[in-house]
Formats: C-alpha cells, structure tokens, sequence
C-alpha cells in the first residue's frame, strides 16, 4: 500500500504522513527534507546559484544521514524551493523516491508531486491545504518555539512566495492529482486532521 500526500507548505503534510505511517505501520518519507538537503549542502558550499552543484548534490544525497531537525529552517524552505525548481534536480531525486515508495511493507510518502509524479498509481492520494495565514499561524509558531525570531509576518511572507514558486514552476508543479481527495485542514486540530484523514483513507481502500 502507499498513500500519497500532497499540499502547499506549512499545511501540515508531514506530521500527518508520521502519524498515519505508525497508524498503518508503513514507512515514512517527507520528501521535503530531500530538497532541504540539497539545499543546505548548497547554502553551505556557497552554490545556490549554480545549477550543476545542486544536482550533484542530489545525486549524492543519503537518505540515512538526513538531520531533520537541523534542515527545518526558513531559510532553508525558501532555498529548498529554489532548487526544487530546477528539472535536473528533480530527476536526480526520482529513483531514491521512487523506491522508497516500492518498499515491501508499504509506505507513506509525502511532498508536492507525489500523486501526479512520484506515485501517480498510489493506492490513496490526499491533497491536504489551508489558507495562507492558517499555514503561517501554524509554521510561525513551530518555529517560535524552536527558539527562531523570525515575526509571524515574515513566515506569511515566505509562505506566499514559495506558493507562488511551488505551483507556479514548469517542473512537476504543486498541483492536486485528479483522483486526490481534498482535506482542508484550516479548522481542523492536528487530532482533527488525522481523524478525517483516516475516514477517507478507510473509506477509500474499506478496511484498515
Ligand atoms: O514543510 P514545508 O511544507 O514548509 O516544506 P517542505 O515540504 O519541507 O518542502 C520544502 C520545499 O521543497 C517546497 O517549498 C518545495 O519547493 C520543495 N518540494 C518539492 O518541490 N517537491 C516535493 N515533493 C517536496 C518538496
């Protein structure tokens, strides 16, 4: 079995992946954290620029020594969603994805184009959103108490242009698949989100 999830930042697809991955007992890839290693070997060797560094670095990326914590930044999304633009990166990223998803057990993956590119025959696609300012409230204080200072105003302003950046790029850009089922989380607690996101997943697969 794997369910994709897709969804703009900040909407909450990655706590949502863990939580159903150890519901199901499936693994768990959040895909950002691919782009965000990427994009911090970039930030660290001065190389953002340089489209042929960054898919190196994707070439050489090892899915077993990424810090999650430490690649949680802003700075580190904004620059992650730079080098997500770029097709070569992309593809360079595509089989580790992909086989990650073909693990035996089953797994959850989630990112922006899991439905539509990755994972486009997954056996449950959610498109998970909530507003701009939802998202921000919710990245802004995640941030806040992991000790960041950066204002609310900032993270909504980060927010915006990685939308703008994610949905509006040529390569796999963020868009709900056909057969996604949409799960609007902005009045929903992250309990809430859970709950309805595994009504949908049972209605749709009629067990679990
Ligand atoms: O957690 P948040 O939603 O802020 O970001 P993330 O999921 O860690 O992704 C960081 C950036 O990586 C995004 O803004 C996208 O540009 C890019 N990304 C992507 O292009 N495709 C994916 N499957 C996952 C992330």
């Amino acid at each position: 079995m794997v369910i994709a999830i897709d969804g703009p930042a900040a909407s909450g697809k990655g706590t949502l992946g863990r939580r159903i991955a150890e519901a199901l007992g499936l693994s768990h890839l959040d895909t950002g954290l691919l782009y965000r290693a990427v994009a911090a070997r970039c930030l660290a060797d001065g190389t953002l620029a340089d489209e042929a560094a960054s898919v190196a670095a994707a070439h050489a990326l090892d899915l077993s020594t990424l810090d999650p914590e430490a690649l949680r930044g802003g700075e580190m999304g904004e620059a992650a969603s730079v080098v997500a633009a770029r097709p070569a990166v992309r593809a360079a990223l595509f089989d580790l994805q992909r086989r990650f998803a073909a693990r035996p057990g089953g797994a959850v993956l989630d990112g922006r184009d899991i439905g539509t590119v990755i994972c486009p025959d997954a056996t449950v696609k959610l498109f998970v959103t909530a507003t701009p300012e939802v998202r921000a409230e919710r990245r802004y204080r995640e941030l806040a108490a992991r000790g960041a200072g950066t204002s609310f105003e900032d993270v909504l302003a980060d927010i915006r242009v990685r939308d703008a950046r994610d949905s509006g790029r040529s390569a796999a850009p963020l868009m709900r698949a056909d057969d996604a089922l949409l799960l609007d989380t902005t009045h929903l607690t992250v309990e809430g989100v859970f709950s309805e996101a595994m009504k949908l997943i049972r209605a749709k697969i009629g067990k679990v």
